[in-house]
């Protein structure tokens, strides 16, 4: 990848080889179970930032990897992420209407298909990472990643995240108990990008894996913050979902519990500490610098 290219350029060329990359690995809609493909791919492909891909090939940048070795991690960690999706927007969790600029899954198709299509998803992810061959790594390799990739969507991570989520509607929760649920229920599988790209680059010492990591635990916390904030101030043409969801739900935010400054000021202090966890590396980790500061400059 070309060192001089702009972010906005990189973004650009990551998402397209993201949405070929994901292409590929999703069932065909002319296999059974037609309508289950098709839900997976509605909803996968044709929309989103794909800031987790792009966060694994800015991460295997900065360390000097190939990009077609990455794209079977990219790819798992995006199929987590949209299944993530579809049941977050389910009646039973957030219920809501729009996603991606589109109707939801389950309006789109039905809610018993909305929740197989994630449940494939999921199961999708972790074939790809046991199985794929852009993954030229051995097994041993591969089992580090399923690790990665289960403790940041399990009960320790994104699904956690999710459970203290809709258990404290209507409550307040304190920051650390905020912090706690927005780690986990975002910040994990952000994690997990950069980890990917740091688990393909075999012998990698432990001093920088230990740097990325808390760059990307910077981050994966400024995302969601950012989140909240722009389900505030944003509009729902501009998101591509229901804006004011947060507060019509009563939900636990950043900008509920600290004020929309406050929230802004946390946000724009994560991204300082993680370019901060960057100071060891040279120009071949702008890319991951410049993703810091749109996380919390991004509209949409
Ligand atoms: C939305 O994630 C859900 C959260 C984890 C906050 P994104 O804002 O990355 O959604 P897409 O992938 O761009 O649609
Ligand atoms: C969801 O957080 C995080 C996920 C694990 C999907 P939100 O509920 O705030 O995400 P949006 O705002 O619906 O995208
Ligand atoms: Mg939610
Ligand atoms: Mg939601
Ligand atoms: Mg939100």
């Amino acid at each position: 990848m070309n060192l001089e290219l702009s972010l906005n350029d990189f973004m650009s060329s990551c998402q397209i080889r993201a949405e070929a990359a994901l292409d590929a690995r999703l069932p065909s809609i002319a296999k059974i179970p037609e309508r289950l493909h098709q839900a997976m791919r509605y909803s996968t492909l044709g929309g989103g930032k794909r800031l987790r891909p792009l966060l694994t090939y800015a991460a295997g940048h900065a360390l000097g990897l190939s990009f077609d070795r990455l794209d079977g991690p990219a790819c798992a960690v995006e199929f987590i992420h949209v299944y993530s999706l579809i049941h977050d927007d389910l009646p039973a969790m957030d219920d809501d209407d729009l996603r991606r600029g589109k109707p939801t899954c389950h309006k789109a198709f039905d809610e018993a298909l909305a929740i197989l299509a994630g449940d494939a998803l999921q199961a999708l992810a972790f074939h790809v990472v046991a199985t794929d061959p852009s993954i030229k790594l051995p097994a041993e390799s591969r089992i580090q990643m399923i690790e990665a990739l289960t403790t940041a969507s399990g009960s320790s991570g994104m699904v956690g995240g999710q459970a203290i989520d809709l258990g404290s509607v209507g409550k307040s929760l304190d920051l650390p108990g905020l912090e706690n649920m927005h780690i986990r229920k975002t910040g994990a599988l952000i994690r997990a990008s950069v980890r990917l790209a740091a688990l393909a680059s075999p012998g990698l010492q432990k001093q920088v894996a230990d740097k990325l990591d808390h760059y990307a635990k910077c981050i994966g916390l400024a995302f969601q913050i950012q989140d909240d904030i722009l389900d505030e101030e944003s509009d729902t043409q501009t998101l591509g979902k229901t804006q004011g969801k947060d507060r019509d739900s009563n939900k636990p935010t950043y900008p509920a519990l600290l004020g929309l400054s406050g929230a802004k000021e946390k946000a724009a202090d994560l991204n300082e500490q993680a370019i901060d966890s960057l100071a060891g590396f040279g120009a071949e980790a702008d890319y991951l610098r410049q993703i810091a500061s749109f996380i919390v400059q991004r509209k949409s």
